[in-house]
């Protein structure tokens, strides 16, 4: 795969520090296939496959007829903010004046801004995996040390206040989680969140940036946001967007809130790197925040419908170890069992190898777990309508019964 090519001397050293996006190189691949004319199925995608709402589009529809099509005010135009401002208060009871939230081209160039905001040479960066596929790289761009913190099945891939602790050193500069996690869909529940929260008011160093763009896509409790517990609204960077409330991957709409210093910093690199955002699409997130939830709730209920569609069927192939997820909208089966195993010129060593067999073989698209830190396992994203998730998981169970 490109993802581990040597860069010749033209590119710039840094970029031997990253990779192309597993996920995004994974899609590509399963595109090349479907252009050959194979039956492919893609459970790679991280976007729902649902339709912008139509009160969302008009919004930009109007915008463009009334000329709204000139540079905006790089963190964001003063009615997007105010609508954050507004979303941050009435969601998640957080206060974030609207010069401490800034408005970037989605949530991935937020914390993206973030990290480059706050993180110098050699700085620790706490990561627990599993973890969303760049957040790691965006810290080896920084030039950062990723202190990755391991979880497993067994421990419904949470970590614990006291492995957190133990993470944290003098160079510790901040913490990074998503919650409804990608790819685990596990969820940190208030508790939890509190008595993370009591170990960081130990270490006044660490600042913590949260990234809940999976906020509405909750099928169990209510959301809960680190930023409300003691007084780590001061030192947390609270990151979302629209991507996927709203089913709107391609609008590019994300924003943080965060301390006053810190949002002043995304500003100013933005103001650098991309001039703020796209100025339809802030329109159109306006609607969208402030507008009717039911086409985001009925979205989720298809999500947990289809949740529970998958993890029936895989729940009790042999060999699969699943957890029912809380959230997101991806499964994370442990496949350790079938690491040695092969059919025909196929020998598994690794997530990556299970899921080029199954590709090849059964043309179904998945996403190895080494992506994310965890080569235990591989993620199937079930943000595709109920037939073809049907197919794809029939095909998969096929590809692992072979397998001796
Ligand atoms: C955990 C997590 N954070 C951030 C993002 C980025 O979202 P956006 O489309 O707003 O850039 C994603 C997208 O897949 C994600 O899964």
């Amino acid at each position: 795969m490109s993802n581990h090519k040597q860069i010749s001397e033209t590119i710039a050293q840094r970029l031997n520090r990253i990779v192309e996006s597993e996920t995004i190189a994974m899609a590509k691949l399963g595109r090349a296939l479907a252009a050959e004319g194979k039956p492919i199925i893609n459970l790679s995608f991280g976007e729902p496959d649902f339709r912008t709402p139509d009160h969302i589009k008009q919004a930009a529809i109007d915008a463009i007829n009334q000329n709204f099509t000139y540079y905006t005010p790089v963190a964001g135009i003063p009615d997007l903010k105010e609508a954050v401002k507004l979303k941050f208060k009435r969601d998640n009871n957080l206060e974030y004046n609207t010069d401490q939230i800034v408005v970037s081209t989605g949530a991935k160039n937020s914390i993206m801004n973030t990290v480059l905001a706050l993180v110098n040479p050699g700085d620790e960066v706490i990561i627990p995996q599993p973890y969303w596929v760049s957040y790691s790289d965006m810290v080896n761009l920084a030039e950062g040390v990723c202190v990755f913190i391991n979880t497993s099945i067994d421990e419904h891939y949470k970590i614990t206040p006291q492995q957190l602790e133990e993470a944290i050193t003098p160079k510790t500069k901040l913490f990074m989680f998503s919650s409804p996690n990608n790819p685990s869909g596990m969820i940190y529940n208030e508790s939890e969140l509190k008595a993370f929260a009591e170990v960081f008011e130990r270490h006044p160093h660490v600042y913590i940036l949260s990234d809940e763009i999976y906020e509405h896509i909750n099928f169990n409790e209510k959301h809960y946001s680190i930023a409300n517990y003691g007084t780590l609204i001061n030192r947390t960077i609270t990151v979302n967007g629209v991507s996927k409330a709203f089913s709107m991957t391609g609008w590019r709409i994300g924003y943080i809130g965060a301390p006053k210093e810190i949002a002043f910093a995304c500003e100013k690199l933005q103001s650098q790197f991309t001039s703020g955002t796209n100025s339809i699409a802030q329109k159109a997130a306006i609607a969208a925040l402030l507008g009717v939830m039911q086409p985001t709730y009925d979205m989720r209920t298809a999500f947990h419908s289809r949740r529970d569609l998958c993890y029936n069927l895989l729940k009790d192939v042999e060999g699969i170890k699943l957890l029912n997820p809380d959230g997101a909208f991806y499964l994370f089966p442990d496949i350790s069992h079938f690491i040695g195993k092969s059919y025909k010129n196929y020998t598994i060593h690794n997530s990556q190898d299970l899921c080029m067999y199954i590709l090849n073989e059964f043309y179904v698209v998945t996403v190895a777990g080494s992506a994310f830190g965890n080569d235990h396992c591989i993620r199937l994203s079930y943000a595709t309508n109920e037939d073809n998730l049907t197919i794809a998981i029939n095909r998969i169970k096929e590809a692992l019964s072979l397998l001796k």
